[in-house]
């Protein structure tokens, strides 16, 4: 009886996992831990109105500048933040555009925000990143993470990984240098490349194959902006990337920065 009852509750918290019940932040020294109680009873806490690109409408949040959140934090000059969410979604953003443009918006449990939009029986919380960007700057629709489960200070994706790099010979104006420039802030979120990376929630987009070497560009160029419309099942998850988030010249960008990596450029 004890053992099924056990049983019972580990299934309920596999399920409630989906959630992430705290936020762990952590600089190369140091890790902390909080529940969204705690930082909801920080004094700096405000409430900012934003148009929310993830619900596609005017919102309100209850939010913390990331400026304070990651004050006391030991950050470089070129450190970039790894944003982990509860499902394998993980991506690098620069710190200091962070620290300027971002907030980390909580979700109280007695006031929880709307459930997302597309069939989603989840909200955004409870720890979201959110962004009130100057004009001019170039925020990826990945930076705003949802379900976020840690945020840890790391060197730049071009030091960790190397292997991700252009090399020498490509001119600084080739477009290839914006396509591993776009590859990291949006699709490094959920695939790997050759191993490098840290989102899993794509396949790996090297190993064991690149894509250009089976994808007819045509249909790529399709896949990236709509995948639905090259494939369509119920369990899909890569999202289709409208032109406010990725431009033709962004996708033209990553498609020849993969070929580049695959020895056809
Ligand atoms: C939010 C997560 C996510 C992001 C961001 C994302 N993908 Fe995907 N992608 C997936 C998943 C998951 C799959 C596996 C198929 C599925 O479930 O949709 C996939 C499949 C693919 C495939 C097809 C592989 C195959 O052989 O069928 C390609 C190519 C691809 N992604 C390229 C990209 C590129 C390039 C970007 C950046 C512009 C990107 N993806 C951004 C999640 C993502």
């Amino acid at each position: 009886m004890i053992r099924s009852l056990l049983l019972v509750f580990v299934l309920f918290a596999a399920i409630g996992s989906a959630r992430a019940q705290s936020l762990e932040i952590a600089d190369r020294g140091t890790t902390k831990t909080y529940t969204a109680a705690q930082l909801l009873a920080n004094k700096a806490m405000r409430t900012l109105q934003i148009v929310d690109p993830v619900y596609k409408r005017p919102m309100s949040y209850r939010v913390l500048a990331m400026a304070d959140l990651l004050s006391d934090l030991k950050i470089g000059n070129d450190d970039y933040v790894q944003a982990r969410a509860v499902d394998n979604f993980s991506v690098a953003i620069p710190a200091a555009l962070l620290k300027a443009d971002a907030f980390l918006a909580i979700e109280s449990p007695t006031v929880p925000w709307p459930k997302l939009p597309g069939g989603s029986n989840t909200t955004a919380g409870p720890f979201y990143i959110v962004w009130q960007h100057r004009p001019g700057t170039d925020i990826s629709s990945e930076y705003w993470a949802y379900h976020l489960a840690a945020l840890t200070v790391t060197d730049s994706p071009a030091k960790r990984w190397p292997g991700l790099a252009v090399g020498a010979e490509v001119p600084a104006t080739d477009r290839i240098h914006r396509g591993l420039d776009r590859f990291v802030a949006v699709c490094m979120a959920c695939h790997r490349f050759a191993g490098a990376g840290e989102g899993t929630q794509g396949p790996d987009l090297a190993r064991p194959m690149n894509p250009v070497d089976y994808f007819q560009p045509a249909a790529l160029r399709k896949l990236l902006r709509d995948p639905k419309s090259v494939r369509d099942w119920p369990e899909q998850k890569m999202p289709a990337f409208g032109e406010e988030s990725l431009s033709d010249t962004d996708i033209d960008a990553i498609m020849a920065w993969l070929a580049y990596k695959a020895g056809k450029r």
